[in-house]
């Protein structure tokens, strides 16, 4: 399929003109995924590029984007209610342009309702259309025209946009957008469209620059990057990017147990060190009757054929994973099949999520006859069990020293950090030095089940720690 490498900008002079010496700022707020945030860092790109600042609060901005998720009906409650906050601003200030991105702008209903009920609103924009940001602007402040921009993507992929990074250690690099999975109760192949690979050059040559800026860890982001189809496969892609120079790591988000190939475990192993020991593979339900209804196409047996692989070929492999608890017609005994999944994988960590109807999905027609009740306590039961799971898998790094890449400041105050592990662990330790962005050792005193705590050693990564070290 054609990609396109270059969108005509129609707006971003235009404004520049207009906020050019007036101070102007503009805030985004990013909520959902990954995708989004990535998606947030071309927003404020956009942004700079039309002349507008960072903004610390909405109420000095004159330019404000609320980035929005459509993934569970509580996503889209939360947005809508961050969006009515900002009406006070548009009344005490009705020169204040207010956008709403991501997937929620793609949904016709909703577009419809913030239309109709939100009129200070001045436009919404569908993701795949991100680059017509400037235009809209540039028509908002023109002409005081409002825009509703959906049902335009026509498949290809905007390359080049300006990207304003939000860490300058850590990166997100879009390899892929939409999904062609449509397991029956997601929304994301409806709002996102269809699925399309970048060229892997375009994402070889992103990653190199940023190494050589100084980015220690690069994600990789696709809603399903194992089905990541250019001139090369993803395991490929991932050896390419592996084989640059410098110290890195590279992680993936998120694959579908479907699509997992033997030749990608096989560069986890070969790359160890540069692909991060972690691996997010979401099982949603573990009884084959629900998968099949989800429309998952894998089975429980291929899923734990899967992480065998995984763990023979990278033996510390961090596994994390999601789970959909009462999807319609689940039964008690379709619930137990995922909890002894659950208990025989032993995650380091579950992200699990009752089910939400989402319109236009398939399951959303489904008869659900799950009381409340029986979904808060099956999901209690979950979040239970797994909190024992998570701290037996924690106990074993207290007294390890872990290689750790230094994120922030921690709010507890002076000396206090925190940073993830080559497995995306979170620790939480003392420094007597300030080395954000940096890998450095960590010794592990004390675990829970969520965080690793711990004692920065001195030295940095470059120095070898003999024998103590278990990257
Ligand atoms: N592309 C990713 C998931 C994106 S959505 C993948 O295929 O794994 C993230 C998670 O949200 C999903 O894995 C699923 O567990 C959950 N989710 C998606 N739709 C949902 C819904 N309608 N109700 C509850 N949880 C949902
Ligand atoms: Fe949604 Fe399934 Fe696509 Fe993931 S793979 S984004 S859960 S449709
Ligand atoms: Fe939400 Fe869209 Fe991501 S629906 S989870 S922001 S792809």
């Amino acid at each position: 399929m054609e990609t396109r490498t270059f969108y005509p900008d129609l707006g971003t002079d235009l404004v520049r003109r207009m906020t050019e010496g007036k101070g102007e700022k503009y805030f985004v707020l990013t909520l959902g995924c990954q995708q989004n945030e990535a998606d947030s860092e071309r927003i404020r790109g956009m942004a700079e590029a039309m002349g507008y600042s960072a903004a610390k609060e909405p109420e000095e901005a004159s330019l404000i984007v609320v980035n929005t998720c459509a993934i569970r009906r509580h996503a889209e409650l939360k947005a809508l209610s961050i969006v009515g906050r900002f009406k006070a601003i548009k009344t005490a200030r009705p020169e204040t342009v207010i956008g709403i991105c991501g997937c929620m702008a793609a949904e016709p209903h909703m577009v419809e309702h913030i239309k109709k009920n939100f009129h200070f609103v001045t436009f919404t924009l569908e993701p795949n259309r991100l680059f017509r940001l400037p235009e809209l602007v540039a028509a908002a402040l023109l002409e005081s025209r409002r825009s509703f921009v959906l049902g335009e993507d026509d498949g290809r992929i905007a390359e080049g946009l300006p990207i304003c990074r939000t860490s300058d250690h850590r990166a997100y690099v879009s390899i892929m957008y939409g999904c062609n999975n449509f397991c029956s109760y997601c929304i994301v192949p409806y709002v996102r469209g269809r699925e399309r690979s970048r060229e892997s050059a375009a994402v070889i040559e992103e990653c190199r620059a940023l190494i050589a800026s100084g980015v220690k860890e690069i994600t990789l982001l696709g809603q399903n990057v194992n089905s990541y189809r250019a001139d090369m496969s993803f395991a490929s892609l991932i050896s390419r990017i592996a084989e640059l120079e410098g110290d890195f790591l590279i992680r993936f988000m998120t694959s579908h147990p479907k699509d997992v190939s033997d030749e990608l475990i096989e560069a986890m192993k070969k790359y160890k060190g540069k692909i991060a020991p972690s691996f997010h593979l979401p099982l949603q339900a573990g009884s084959d009757r629900i998968l099949k209804n989800m429309n998952r196409t894998y089975t429980t047996a291929h899923y734990l054929s899967i992480v065998e692989k995984l763990r023979a070929a990278v033996p510390d492999i961090v596994l994390t994973t999601d789970i959909i608890v009462a999807f319609p017609g689940e039964t008690e005994e379709d619930f137990l099949g995922t909890i002894k999944i659950i208990e025989k994988v032993e995650y380091d960590m579950i992200f699990s999520f009752i089910f939400s109807p989402r319109e236009g999905t398939k399951a959303a027609k489904m008869e659900n006859t799950i009381t409340d009740e029986e979904k808060s306590d099956r999901m209690a039961r979950l979040l239970a069990m797994q909190k024992e799971i998570a701290l037996k898998k924690n106990l074993p790094y207290v007294d390890r020293v872990e290689r750790v890449l230094v994120d922030d400041e921690a709010r507890e105050g002076a000396g206090n950090f925190i940073g993830r592990t080559a497995g995306g662990k979170l620790v939480r330790f003392t420094d007597k030095k300030r080395r954000i962005g940096e890998f450095i050792y960590v010794k592990i005193t004390k675990a829970t089940p969520f965080d690793l705590f711990g004692e920065a050693l001195n030295g940095n990564s470059n120095e070898t720690i003999k024998n103590e070290t278990r990257i």
